[in-house]
């Protein structure tokens, strides 16, 4: 057999949905621009997906078929197996792995694999001198990946932090602007297409988890641990918090934030109040956004689309130059050996809280509420009473910096007083 020709670079592209078509496209119409910034032509030998019928909105029939993508990705005439399946098992996983033990090079948008399976990949491929790229993988279009690994390489990073679901912050803002409650907006994300196939994926924080879970990997070190990601979603967020927190002069985001404390990594994507005039309590709709903090470059700020096909397709095609110009980086921006097997924190940071409560409006009420947060070491900044037609009053609390732990046993405490009807809503306040 005669040696691949050096001058061409082979992909392919196993999944033919929103990206891979996104891909197909990049490839179809810019493939001078693609060999003037290369060096290289990149094509396109071999494609797969389930339905071979479908109608894809892309010229396919130059390229070679394979349903099963694990065949695909053994090809002799594939240098770049180009993962954009979905999902943490099955022909996404069998594929990828195959792909590596056949000698080639990945890329993948996957960001449930490596969330799963991305120590174990990093070290197959390392020890098949192979590498994987995944920018696509999180905050779509934004080079977020490649900010960590390659600009801010010189420093130590302190923190990252941002909204990488797209669809709650539609879910949120949407809320926000239209005055529409939780269920009436999530019908509307449906409608719109922008859900995962299980929407709790979006809502219930999982999707954004798997992202930040990366993310930390790279900027601390260590190996990917999404189980220690603390997760909370979106779904008991009501337009009332919504209100009520803007009140106060903030923003509720599914915010996810990752740094290395005394305690250890702390993971967090769960709802929090950010500063409304802070570039992330401004951002609006579907973007995203990522925050990240090194000792000497300080903060930086990334936004653009996190999702769609052109945003996402552009980012596995800079993966693919990088691979096509000879940069040959180890997963996580270190060998996989090196990574350190992460100590997860017990207990987040301090911070300040926002607490919204339903008060019975008698004598002392307030006092007993006060009295129950001294109590549990709570120390009140702010507080708001708003006026009311029924028996209990919305109150809200900002309260000075202190534990999750602290604010759950005043809140444990809330009922015995005898003033407090209903849930306590409890968000933190995050410092930006
Ligand atoms: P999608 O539109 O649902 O497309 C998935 C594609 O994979 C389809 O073409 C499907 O084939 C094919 N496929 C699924 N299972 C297969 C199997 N067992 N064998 C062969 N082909 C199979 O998904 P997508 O939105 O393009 O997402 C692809 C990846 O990118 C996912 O990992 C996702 O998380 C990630 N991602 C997506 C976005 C976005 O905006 N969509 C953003 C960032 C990251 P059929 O067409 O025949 O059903
Ligand atoms: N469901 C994801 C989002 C898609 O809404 O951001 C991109 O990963």
């Amino acid at each position: 057999m005669s040696a691949p020709d050096a001058s061409v670079l082979r992909l392919g592209i196993a999944g033919l949905g929103t990206v891979g078509i996104g891909v197909v496209k990049i490839v179809q119409r810019h493939a001078a621009l693609l060999s003037a910034r290369t060096g290289r032509t990149v094509v396109i030998s071999a494609v797969s997906a389930r339905d071979r019928t479908k109608n894809r909105d892309a010229d396919l029939s130059a390229y070679a078929w394979e349903t099963d993508p694990v065949a695909l990705a053994q090809r002799d005439d594939v240098d770049v197996f180009v993962e954009l399946m979905g999902g943490h098992e099955g022909a996404a996983k069998a594929a990828t792995e195959a792909a590596l033990q056949a000698g080639k090079d990945v890329v993948t948008a996957n960001k449930a694999l490596l969330a799963h399976h991305g120590q174990a990949l990093a070290e197959l491929a390392e020890s098949r001198g192979r590498v994987i790229r995944f920018e696509a993988a999180v905050a779509g279009g934004i080079p977020v990946i490649k900010a960590l690994t390659e600009g801010l390489a010189g420093n130590s990073i302190r923190r990252v932090m941002g909204v990488m679901n797209g669809t709650c912050n539609y879910i949120l803002t949407r809320m926000e602007t239209a005055g529409l409650p939780y269920d009436t907006v999530f019908e509307e994300a449906r409608q719109l297409g922008y859900l995962e196939a299980d929407p709790t994926l979006d809502v219930g924080g999982i999707d954004a988890g798997h992202k930040l879970s990366i993310l930390a990997a790279i900027a601390f070190g260590t190996k990917v641990s999404f189980d220690d990601v603390v997760l909370e979603g979106i779904q008991q967020i009501s337009i009332d918090d919504i209100r009520r927190a803007d009140d106060m002069g903030y923003k509720i985001k599914l915010l996810g934030v990752a740094q290395m404390t005394g305690r250890g990594l702390e993971q967090r994507m769960t709802p929090c109040l950010v500063p409304s005039v802070s570039p992330l309590g401004q951002l609006q709709g579907g973007t995203n956004m990522v925050v990240l903090e090194g000792d000497s470059v300080g903060q930086i700020v990334l936004r653009g689309a996190g999702a769609g096909e052109g945003p996402t397709a552009s980012a596995v095609m800079g993966d693919v130059m990088d691979i096509a110009r000879g940069l040959r980086l180890p997963t996580f921006g270190q060998p996989a050996a090196t990574l350190a097997d992460p100590v997860a924190a017990v207990v987040s940071a301090a911070a300040p809280y926002y607490l919204r409560l339903e008060l019975l409006d008698k004598p002392g009420a307030l006092a007993k509420v006060a009295a129950v947060l001294g109590e549990a070491g709570v120390s009140i900044s702010r507080l708001r009473q708003y006026g009311h037609a029924d028996a209990t009053a919305p109150v809200l609390i900002v309260t000075h910096k202190t534990t999750r732990d602290a604010i759950d046993a005043a809140i444990a405490a809330f009922p015995g007083t005898g003033v407090v009807a209903g849930e306590t809503v409890a968000l933190r306040i995050e410092e930006l």
